[in-house]
């Protein structure tokens, strides 16, 4: 619409304006906030911006080349892609303890994106080195991190975060999103062209599937779990509930399927299988600090066990997580 036309306009101007003839870097994250940031800086300055997308290899199914043919295919920006899966894996072998599994992927996080935002600092080969650093900085969390929301007592889980990377990049920093809530930002993403399926999905913790394969993150066991997944939420998005019209994808406010490493007797066959068993999660809340468990038709989880044990040779057994939050969190871990 026209109204988000003109604020499009003006945040262009704005952003030319701060960055002048400078160049700026991005760490891209596949997430709604850095995604339509990246998309209305690139509209702004085209070539000046570089985004960095680190691949932790914990993503889910495609979704690193699914990154790249959004910004580098479709809207032709200039991405590096970090193929940083070796490194994860490695540093994240034998530990079982959800908070060091949490610490190692964040500290990684940092460590690889200082490196390759290092590279680009520099000046060098006729280009000029990059001044500013944007990110995907969006009002609640500017109010978040000014202290207006009471601190809890206790860490429940310690999450991902780049605060203070600017300063310690030497970098200035630019967050055109800093003023709009999350609805607003999605709204920008569609009218900047980016697809509805992209700004409206369900957020994805930052330590990825690191955080779903419960104890230690094994390769084997992530590609197990992103087959299982892709099936469940294929099947979310294709089923429509009919009172509301809306697909249980958009009904639920997060979904995803979560690795237990633990093995069940099955039979399959005149064979006896001894497999890993996967838990369905499906949550729908407002605030993500309480949530319910979905009541999803019995139909789709019917659908979906059959199709995962079908289709995921190595899993054969499915159960459905029908526990809120409070007491039992979103995520496993
Ligand atoms: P829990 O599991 O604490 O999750 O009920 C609440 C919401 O936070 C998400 N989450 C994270 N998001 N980095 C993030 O950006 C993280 O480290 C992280 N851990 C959990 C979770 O997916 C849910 O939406």
């Amino acid at each position: 619409d026209w109204i988000m036309g003109n604020y499009i306009e003006e945040a262009i101007a704005k952003i030319r304006e701060q960055v002048g003839d400078e160049e700026v870097i991005l760490g891209l994250s596949g997430g709604v906030d850095s995604s339509v940031a990246a998309a209305l800086i690139h509209r702004a300055i085209g070539d000046q911006l570089t985004c960095v997308f680190v691949d932790h290899g914990l993503l889910r199914l495609n979704e690193g080349d699914m990154v790249m043919d959004m910004f580098a295919g479709k809207l032709h920006a200039k991405v590096i892609r970090v193929d940083a899966s070796e490194l994860f894996l490695g540093q994240l072998a034998g530990v079982t303890d959800p908070e060091k599994k949490r610490k190692i992927i964040g500290g990684l996080f940092v460590d690889v994106f200082k490196a390759e935002a290092g590279k680009l600092k520099a000046a060098g080969n006729g280009v000029k080195g990059a001044t500013f650093l944007a990110q995907g900085t969006i009002y609640p969390d500017v109010v978040e991190s000014g202290g207006t929301k009471t601190k809890k007592a206790t860490t429940i889980k310690s999450h991902h975060n780049v605060g203070g990377l600017p300063e310690q990049l030497g970098l200035k920093l630019l967050e055109p999103l800093r003023e709009l809530f999350k609805d607003e930002v999605r709204e920008l993403g569609v009218a900047l062209g980016l697809p509805p399926e992209m700004v409206y999905r369900h957020p994805f913790p930052g330590p990825g599937l690191g955080v779903r394969i419960l104890g230690e993150v094994k390769k084997d066991y992530a590609d197990l779990l992103r087959r299982a997944d892709a099936i469940f939420i294929d099947e979310l998005r294709s089923t429509i509930e009919p009172n509301s019209g809306k697909s249980w994808y958009d009904l639920t406010s997060q979904a995803f399927t979560v690795f237990l490493p633990v093995k069940s007797v099955g039979v399959m066959g005149d064979g006896r299988t001894y497999d890993y068993v996967v838990a369905l999660r499906a949550v729908q809340t407002s605030d993500f600090m309480t949530a319910d468990w979905a009541e999803l038709p019995y139909s789709l989880l019917k659908k979906v066990s059959s199709r995962i044990i079908n289709e995921v040779r190595g899993i054969n057994r499915v159960t459905y997580d029908v526990s809120s939050k409070p007491p039992a969190t979103i995520e496993w871990e």
